[in-house]
């Protein structure tokens, strides 16, 4: 995606000591990088706040990633908001994160006009409760007509339940006679995936130091870079960001192959 270079610089004015931007090579940006929002709530216990206060944090922290990504000229950016394994927290836990995430959307509203972003939502909406619902629909509407970088938010998201609805969605279409079997192939059955039509992410990042995928975007990530941070997401930045991003271009990414560099 075109990015504003001069917005961009004044962006990133000032980088800590151990980031050198010369090494930034703008032509290697991954095009989709996602991220697993994780260490909310350690975040909060650490400061002897409530769990809740760090989800509010981590909301910061998404808007700080989603300017970032947007100066950066990504396509797509996907965050991982609320598994369908997280309906087993507390139940207060989970109405204020299903208000926070309504609130965030509509406090959100100006910047996402701002920046012309996309926004689309990986997961099951319609098991919602019916105001974060509502409030999802309206400003899905709102931002409709927008054609810059893609948001796409993971709610009540599992990539288990993903490739179910997919199987089954690829059953009907046989049933119905507009598939045959033989036809099902990887781009079929990514079709009906909630990511249809996005590239794969090249880059995922998972922060708070925990090693595992978590029911995330199982198909998708087959051949992503997986950057992991110890830091928690409420203090994940810009520059947090561009680390991942540096240590993205260090990569050998084969996919199986050999290296080109060999
Ligand atoms: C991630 O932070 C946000 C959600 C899963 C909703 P956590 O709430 O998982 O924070 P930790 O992992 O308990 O610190
Ligand atoms: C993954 O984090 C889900 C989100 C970041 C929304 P969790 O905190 O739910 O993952 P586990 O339970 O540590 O694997
Ligand atoms: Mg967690």
């Amino acid at each position: 995606m075109q990015y504003d270079e001069a917005k961009l610089t004044e962006y990133l004015l000032d980088p800590p000591s151990d980031i050198d931007l010369s090494s930034l090579d703008m032509a290697r940006i991954p095009r989709h990088i996602s991220c697993i929002m994780d260490g909310n709530g350690r975040w909060a216990t650490a400061r002897g706040m409530a769990r809740t206060e760090g989800h509010k944090a981590g909301i910061v922290s998404l808007r700080e990633i989603i300017t970032a990504c947007v100066r950066l000229g990504v396509d797509v950016l996907s965050a991982y908001a609320f598994s369908t394994e997280n309906w087993n927290r507390p139940q207060h836990e989970v109405n204020l994160l299903m208000h926070l995430f309504a609130k965030t959307f509509i406090d959100e509203l100006p910047l996402l006009k701002q920046e012309n972003v996309q926004v689309r939502f990986l997961g099951d909406i319609s098991a919602l409760p019916a105001r974060t619902r509502e409030v999802f629909e309206y400003g899905l509407a709102e931002c409709a007509s927008h054609t810059g970088m893609v948001l796409a938010l993971a709610v009540n998201y599992g990539g288990r339940a993903e490739l179910v609805r997919a199987s089954k969605l690829l059953a009907q279409r046989v049933l119905e006679g507009t598939l045959d079997v033989e036809d099902i192939d990887e781009a079929s059955l990514s079709e009906q995936l909630y990511t249809a039509g996005l590239p794969d992410p090249e880059l995922v990042v998972r922060t708070s130091g925990e090693l595992r995928v978590s029911n995330y975007l199982l198909w998708q990530i087959a051949y992503a870079e997986f950057y992991v941070t110890d830091t928690y997401w409420p203090d994940f930045d810009r520059w947090e960001l561009i680390r991942a991003i540096l240590a993205f271009q260090n990569r050998d990414r084969r996919f199986g192959g050999l290296s080109a560099k060999r």
